[in-house]
């Protein structure tokens, strides 16, 4: 059966409803039966959207996309132990969410609706503002002040509204949901369309594996709309028997902002309130995640486990991954420092997958302050 549903209540609404949450007040997830013709996709170009079957967007002319996807999966050696990396951060906008907002927003085209808010840190924001541009979609993004100059350039040259809010990060979770009123809510962390996109990730994977799954993959969560994306298409492929495991789930925290580490050492039955601190990985610093429960389980579920990482451990992987030609953000530069850490105690004959999910072009403030620490001398505004 397609349709939305609430693990909650149990209420279910059709595909079609303009809804990002339930009556009730939790969030909603999507039943699909994705189907997967393998020799049908070869054929394909390679894009995310080659796994038409498997995303529900009902008509193809409904489709927002700029053939974004199939990013190299690229051997990268760490101290003689290849990982298989995703390069995520060579998206259209500069990061792996274009893949939620391709779908996301094609939705939104399918449903007429017209207008959208987003909040964020500043990645997804930018993905829904250049998809909202492409499908002529009015679009409103609220962010954190602090966020990083050229993700709000990114949001602005797009054409959506930017609605900086003072203070923290769930400051601005909570002055977007003063503003979505009567508006649709393109959220990434909300709305289940966004996870029928970064499930494409999983698919890529495994079919850059020749149609098999990793034995590991390490990922770096913050709100969960990549893990969860990923955990699902996994999923899908083990139901449509095209794999026979799920990979096990690492997933990368902030020590300074690590509220799912924290439920999964403990073994708590809610996420717990923290006090973060501010971090170089702006990106995955979400003190409340709205499907902080999934994301726990759905790491349990996979055999798998939680690392958390400094500030220092971050500026030494970002600066690691530069000098190998790879010009990553700091957020993205916590799952390498995560990769370090698991190595430490892995199995070495483990397929492991890990990802670049963004680019290191959006920050170039905190490129240089890093640079900067080292005693090279700042580059003058010309
Ligand atoms: C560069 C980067 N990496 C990782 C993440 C993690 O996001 P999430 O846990 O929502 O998938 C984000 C989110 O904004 C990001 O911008
Ligand atoms: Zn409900």
């Amino acid at each position: 059966m397609n349709q939305l549903i609430c693990k909650e209540c149990k209420a279910t609404y059709s595909l079609n409803a303009p809804r990002w949450k339930c009556d009730c007040g939790s969030i909603l997830d999507i039943e699909f039966e994705s189907v997967f013709d393998l020799e049908k996709i070869k054929k394909r170009k390679p894009t995310m959207w080659r796994y038409r079957e498997a995303i529900p967007i009902q008509d193809d002319a409904n489709i927002v996309s700029f053939d974004e996807g199939f990013t190299p999966l690229t051997e990268v050696n760490f101290d003689g132990k290849p990982i298989l990396i995703k390069q995520d951060h060579l998206f259209p906008t500069g990061s792996f969410k274009d893949r939620g907002a391709s779908v996301l927003i094609s939705k939104v085209k399918e449903l007429e609706t017209k207008e959208v808010v987003e909040d964020s840190s500043g990645n997804a924001g930018s993905a829904i503002s250049a998809y909202c541009a492409k499908a002529g979609i009015d679009c409103s993004i609220f962010v954190p002040e602090k966020v990083a100059a050229g993700k709000v350039a990114q949001i602005q040259l797009y054409g959506a509204k930017l609605n900086e809010v003072p203070g923290t990060r769930e400051d601005t979770a909570e002055a977007v949901l003063e503003a979505v009123g009567k508006v649709y809510y393109a959220s990434h962390s909300w709305n289940p369309f966004f996870l029928q996109g970064t499930k494409t990730f999983a698919f890529e994977i495994c079919e850059q594996l020749d149609w098999k799954a990793p034995d590991t993959i390490i990922l770096p969560v913050g709100g969960g709309s990549l893990l969860l994306g990923a955990y699902i298409g996994f999923n899908e492929l083990l139901n449509a028997e095209i794999i026979d495991k799920i990979p096990k789930i690492i997933a990368v925290q902030s020590e300074n902002c690590a509220p799912l580490y924290k439920a999964f050492k403990e073994n708590l039955k809610e996420i717990p309130t923290i006090n973060n601190k501010e971090t170089l990985a702006e990106g995955i610093a979400i003190a409340k995640p709205i499907r902080g429960k999934q994301i726990v389980e759905a790491v349990k579920k996979s055999d798998g486990n939680f690392i958390i990482v400094n500030d220092n451990e971050i500026k030494k992987s970002l600066k690691e991954m530069c000098k190998k030609g790879y010009y990553i953000e700091p957020t993205s530069a916590s799952t390498i420092a995560g990769i370090r850490k698991y190595l430490q105690k892995s199995n070495f004959d483990e397929v492991t997958v890990s990802v670049f999910t963004g680019h290191g072009l959006k920050t170039t403030e905190k490129m240089l302050k890093i640079l900067n620490e080292d005693g090279v001398p700042k580059l003058v505004e010309k």
